[in-house]
């Protein structure tokens, strides 16, 4: 991931920022309801949306990753503290692995739990039982673990906008 002289993240890294911060966002909520409510028909009118928009996701997350370790990227500020630098990596870092982890873990889930065998056949009940299933457990966790460092990750983008004020968001907003 190599920092350079440039101002601005590229303008591939910039679209696919964007583009998955609503995907991602919207299926951390499509998730939540999908497995709060108890009405199976809801459940599997929410999953026929969750698991084709997850796999997008999944390959729009392997376009990024690439391109994360390809295109140049803005480096940090000389003026950061240590700890503004390394917990801003840190967080970027899980910001890539968590979104990953949930994609594999879905696709685990479905698997293991029979939901994908009985999406496929058209059907659209019973959900099975998903708490014996580690893979679910585990698509639980990472989103509760994705969720906490995007909030982060936010309260990182407003304290540089509203405390440093150095408009730090320019570097991943439209333009030259
Ligand atoms: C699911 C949602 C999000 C994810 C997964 C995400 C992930 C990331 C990652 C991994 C980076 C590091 C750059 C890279 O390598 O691509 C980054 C940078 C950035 N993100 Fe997000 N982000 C999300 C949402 C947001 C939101 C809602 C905001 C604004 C409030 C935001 C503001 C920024 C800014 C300003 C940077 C540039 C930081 C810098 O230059 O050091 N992000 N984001
Ligand atoms: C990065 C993308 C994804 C995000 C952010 C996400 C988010 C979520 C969330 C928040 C839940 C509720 C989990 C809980 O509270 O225990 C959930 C459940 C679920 N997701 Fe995903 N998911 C993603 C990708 C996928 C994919 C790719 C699949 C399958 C192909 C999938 C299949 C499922 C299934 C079957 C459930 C139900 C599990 C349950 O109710 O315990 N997800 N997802």
């Amino acid at each position: 991931m190599a920092a350079t002289t440039v101002t601005k993240y590229s303008r591939a890294i910039r679209i696919l920022h964007w583009v998955l911060a609503l995907l991602l966002i919207g299926l951390l909520i499509a998730g939540t309801i999908m497995h709060n409510t108890a009405d199976e028909a809801t459940k599997f009118a929410i999953l026929k949306l969750h698991a084709p928009l997850g796999l997008l996701a999944g390959i729009l997350l392997f376009a990024r990753t690439y391109f994360a370790f390809t295109q140049p990227r803005p480096a940090a500020d000389p003026n950061w503290s240590l700890a503004v630098k390394w917990g801003s990596k840190i967080i970027h870092i899980l910001l890539y692995v968590f979104p990953h982890a949930l994609v594999g873990s879905g696709i685990a889930t479905m698997v293991a739990s029979g939901l994908g065998e009985i999406l496929q056949s058209g059907q659209t009940a019973p959900w099975p039982e998903l708490s014996g299933i580690a893979f679910a457990g585990a698509h639980g966790l990472f989103a509760k673990l994705f969720l906490a460092s995007l909030v982060l990750h936010i309260a990182g983008a407003i304290y540089h906008q509203a405390i440093i004020k150095d408009n730090l968001i320019a570097r991943m907003m439209p333009g030259k």
